[in-house]
């Protein structure tokens, strides 16, 4: 992703999302969720969310969020958790397994659900405002950004920027399929995000670790990779 530009809009719109919208409707509604639904909280969350040099009152957006158990982790730190999912089985999900009673509320064309320190607005995240949701000072994403089509990903960043204060990092999982010959791309950043962030953020891989997977075919090996997003001019 290159720097705004005279010849191209500095906050692009996504393209037609309907379609994928509707596939992530679906596999809620037929209870797929399991591909990528974590059990636990994510053990790297605690090891590596310190690195954001956060205080306890910050508040943490987590886009796509699905019913993600890394919300509650957050919560605990202290932080206020303002969460973004597309799908009300999961935002219901989320709180009705933690016997969470939420109020609902429907703002614009979302329905925001709040328990405690910890409100989902229930829509489509490229739809929301930063004047809906209030300040945010960091971001936590597990597989949010892998999450959406290449095609939309520049506009997932610029809308990140869109919704958070100048300064706010973001703390970024992602799984990446490297070659299995190919040992230097396990320790260097993703070409693709490189990319996207250019001009925008400077991103530094904290950790890269080998998943276990049976046998590879494919000499594909996949890597967890955990990145610190830190928009230029601003330094830790
Ligand atoms: C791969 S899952 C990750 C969920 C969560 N981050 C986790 O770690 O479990 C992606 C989630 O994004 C949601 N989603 C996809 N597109 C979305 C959009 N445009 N707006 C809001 N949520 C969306 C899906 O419904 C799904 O729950």
């Amino acid at each position: 992703m290159t720097g705004p530009s005279d010849s191209m809009p500095s906050h692009p719109v996504p393209p037609d999302s309907r379609y994928d919208n509707q596939r992530w409707l679906r596999l809620w509604r037929d209870q797929q969720q399991s591909s990528f639904h974590q059990l636990a909280v994510n053990p790297l969350l605690s090891r590596f969310w310190q690195k954001l040099g956060l205080k306890r009152s910050h508040r943490v957006l987590v886009p796509l969020c699905g019913k993600s158990l890394d919300m509650l982790w957050l919560a605990e730190q202290g932080h206020e958790v303002v969460g973004i999912e597309l799908s009300p089985i999961a935002v219901e999900a989320f709180f009705k397994e933690r016997d969470l009673q939420a109020k609902k509320q429907r703002i614009g064309n979302f329905v925001r659900w709040r328990a405690k320190t910890i409100s989902i607005w229930c829509g489509d995240f490229f739809a929301l405002s930063s004047k809906q949701i209030g300040r945010i000072d960091a971001v936590f994403d597990r597989a949010a950004l892998t999450a959406l089509p290449p095609e939309s990903r520049h506009a997932y960043v610029s809308k990140l920027m869109d919704l958070t204060e100048q300064g706010a990092p973001i703390l970024l999982f992602t799984i990446e399929d490297i070659e299995s010959d190919g040992g230097r791309e396990s320790r260097s950043v993703d070409r693709e995000l490189d990319d996207l962030c250019q001009g925008n953020y400077s991103v530094q891989l904290l950790h890269s670790e080998v998943i276990p997977q049976a046998e590879d075919q494919h000499r594909l090996v996949s890597h967890s990779k955990v990145y610190r997003l830190l928009r230029k001019s601003f330094t830790l």
